[in-house]
């Protein structure tokens, strides 16, 4: 194995055949809604209903029996368990198909559909059923705020540090399903390249980094990823 420490970020292309609907692709979430009216905190102190109404239909798919982890997110839990250096896998999606998958620490910094917090004093909580804002906190008492801990635009993403410290680390950075339009993790790329790492994209479609890549592959990813990170193994 050539690389010791191997850092993979995936976005909504990973599970696009597990039948949850990407961001920008045709019919994607983002053609049918506004960003302006579900994605930021503006547009739930404008109305919180229509917000919480927009992740409870989301969550209440995830949950409903139909969506399942595919190959590419059990392909990646393999590979956690089979390779002997570090590895880091960082997510952009709110789902939990990776953990599903079997993927001990993933770590998701856009937030996750299954967590919750208080508008008001940040208290997090788990939450696997339809939420309403006009509940009131446990710990602050105050009603009114409830929301689903997902990073919206203009917030701050999480687990910066530790991700960044596995960008500077990786010696092998695999981008998987993201158009890599939103920073900063569409920037992590670049960094990991800068500083020596070898740079995969495995893709359906060119993002609007694949040149940048050292290499792109396009292609399903339930194929795809397989296959890499079978061959990966192997070396
Ligand atoms: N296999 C691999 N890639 C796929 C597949 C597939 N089956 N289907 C779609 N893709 C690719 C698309 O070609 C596209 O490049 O996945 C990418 C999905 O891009 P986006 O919809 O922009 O999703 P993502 O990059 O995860 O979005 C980033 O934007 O709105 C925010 O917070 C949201 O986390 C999200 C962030």
């Amino acid at each position: 194995m050539p690389y010791s420490s191997v850092f993979v970020l995936t976005g909504a292309g990973i599970s696009a055949e597990s039948g949850i609907k990407t961001f920008r692709d045709k019919d994607g979430l983002w053609e049918g809604h506004s960003i302006l009216d579900v994605a930021t905190p503006e547009s739930f102190q404008r109305n919180p209903t229509l917000v919480n109404e927009f992740y409870n239909q989301r969550r209440s798919q995830l949950l409903g029996g139909d969506v399942h982890p595919n190959l590419a997110h059990i392909a990646l839990a393999e590979f956690e368990t089979n390779f002997n250096g570090d590895f880091v896998l960082v997510t952009q999606n709110v789902d939990n198909l990776h953990e599903r998958a079997g993927s001990t620490a993933a770590l998701h910094i856009h937030g996750s559909l299954l967590h919750g917090k208080c508008g008001y004093c940040e208290q997090g909580f788990d939450i696997i059923k339809d939420m309403d804002h006009q509940g009131s906190c446990s710990t602050c008492n105050k009603s009114g705020a409830l929301r689903p801990d997902i990073v919206w635009f203009g917030e701050m993403p999480k687990h910066m540090q530790k991700i960044e410290e596995a960008v500077y680390r990786c010696d092998l950075f695999v981008s998987i399903g993201t158009s890599a339009a939103v920073y900063p993790a569409a920037g992590y790329s670049d960094l990991a390249r800068q500083l020596g790492a070898k740079t995969v994209e495995l893709n359906l479609a060119p993002s609007e980094k694949s040149g940048d890549f050292d290499k792109s592959i396009l292609g399903p990813a339930t194929q795809l990823v397989p296959q890499f990170f079978q061959e990966l193994l192997k070396q």
